[in-house]
């Protein structure tokens, strides 16, 4: 199955309804930064993220390559904008186009080379300062340590400790705030993430 028959066939189960947890409450002060501009969401599930944007007065932009996903996402977030779109073949926005990019568990599928082609296109979208959010999987998640790329649950999925994230995430394109690693329970007990904000430097 390719991933986006994965996702469309996830995504196609009935009784799903978008929940968030608290996570961007600790960014209310860069999310109103924002105020009257679009946050870009990439990966966006059923709207998580975005019922927590909208519920706070935030404009944003919606984006998954898994059309199942999009169609539930309209019908429980309306406020949204939603565009279909495949991290792999490119951010189609101009360079500097949105203040704060979020990518909530959706930065995790891919060998290194697409990783850090995606996070280069993320870094070209964000404008000068701008900041993206974003969780990935924690290694800590693994019972035991298989790889960091390695196939679970019929997906290529990537799992991070804290030199990964540094690989990806503390170069010269970003300037990596405090990153912080702890349990989730949205998915399956057990799940640990890390939460990486990470600056556009110019
Ligand atoms: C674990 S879900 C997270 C959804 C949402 N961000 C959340 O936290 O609730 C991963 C999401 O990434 C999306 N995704 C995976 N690969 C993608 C790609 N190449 N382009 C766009 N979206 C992708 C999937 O369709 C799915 O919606």
């Amino acid at each position: 199955m390719n991933p986006n028959e994965f996702w469309n066939q996830a995504f196609g189960r009935s009784g799903l309804e978008p929940h968030y947890d608290d996570w961007l409450d600790k960014y209310k002060e860069e999310l109103d930064r924002c105020s009257g501009r679009t946050i870009l969401d990439l990966g966006c599930g059923i709207g998580n993220n975005a019922k927590y944007l909208t519920e706070r007065g935030h404009k944003v932009l919606c984006c998954d390559q898994s059309e199942v996903a999009l169609e539930k996402l309209r019908a429980f977030v309306p406020e949204a904008e939603t565009k279909r779109l495949n991290m792999l073949e490119g951010l189609s926005f101009a360079d500097g186009s949105f203040p704060l990019v979020i990518a909530d568990l959706s930065l995790h599928y891919f060998d290194e080379a697409d990783t850090f082609r995606i996070v280069r296109d993320i870094h070209r979208v964000l404008e000068e300062g701008g900041l993206l959010l974003c969780r990935l999987n924690s290694i800590r998640s693994l019972p035991v340590y298989t790889g960091y790329y390695i196939e679970v649950g019929g997906l290529m999925r990537r799992y991070f400790d804290r030199e990964q994230v540094d690989y990806y995430f503390g170069n010269d394109l970003w300037e990596k705030m405090t990153c912080l690693e702890y349990p989730m329970d949205r998915y399956f007990k057990g799940k640990i993430v890390w939460e990486v904000p990470a600056k556009k430097r110019g």
